[in-house]
């Protein structure tokens, strides 16, 4: 069991205290939401965020979420900055498309994710399955934080669980709380992403606590 903090709603003008607070509570891997006004209606943070995040935290997990239909130009830019895995969206590319990223990210000894939102089909994750580290299963649609978990996605992790018969970590994202994420670790996730439940209240470290506590 892995907790992710998404920094999206964290507090934009103290990151670093706040990525602080949430490491000396534990955390390891830390979840950053690439949004590019385009595949998604929202803009968040670029390359410069990673680079200076594994600069400050070289020891961190850093994770990026690419909601971006613009592979070509992200994707090198996100392994340039130091990323140490880039998860990429079914719908944001060609079958294709997709291969030769993955490819790409395998080539360059940076973990690759496959990311599908709401409507996509698990059964797609087959055949790309060998060049995988993880699966990111988004249970709200990709775009914003603070969103309710969709309470559909519950029968699409187990799916999920069956169809890789435990070959990958599972992760979800989008309205985990202490409730969601129990509900999703019982139908096969393990990483569990969160962004307004750890950083909306001020109080890190105890809403880090509240999540390790409801997965043990
Ligand atoms: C949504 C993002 C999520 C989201 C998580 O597009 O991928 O990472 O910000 O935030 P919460 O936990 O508030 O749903
Ligand atoms: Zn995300």
């Amino acid at each position: 069991m892995l907790i992710a903090p998404s920094i999206l709603n964290a507090d934009n003008l103290n990151l670093k205290s706040e990525i602080t607070a949430a490491v000396a509570a534990g955390i390891s891997r830390f979840h950053i939401d690439i949004m590019d006004g385009h595949f998604v209606p929202n803009l968040s943070f670029g390359p410069q965020l990673v680079s200076d995040f594994k600069r400050e935290f070289p020891d961190i997990t850093a994770e990026v979420h690419l909601m971006s239909d613009n592979p070509e130009v992200l994707v090198p830019a996100f392994v340039e900055a130091g990323a140490d895995i880039v998860e990429l969206h079914y719908e944001a590319m060609s079958e294709a498309e997709l291969t030769k990223w993955l490819t790409y990210l395998n080539d360059h000894h940076v973990k690759a994710g496959l990311v599908l939102s709401p409507d996509t089909p698990a059964a797609v994750l087959s055949e790309f399955a060998p060049k995988l580290a993880q699966v990111l299963l988004m249970t709200v649609y990709p775009g914003f934080g603070g969103q309710k978990f969709i309470p559909e996605m519950t029968a699409k992790i187990k799916e999920t669980n069956e169809l890789l018969q435990g070959q990958l970590p599972i992760e979800v994202d989008g309205g985990i709380n202490a409730e969601t994420a129990k509900v999703a670790q019982a139908a096969g996730a393990s990483v569990f992403v969160a962004g307004s439940y750890l950083f909306g209240k001020g109080q890190i470290a105890k809403q880090v606590a509240e999540l390790t506590e409801a997965l043990r």
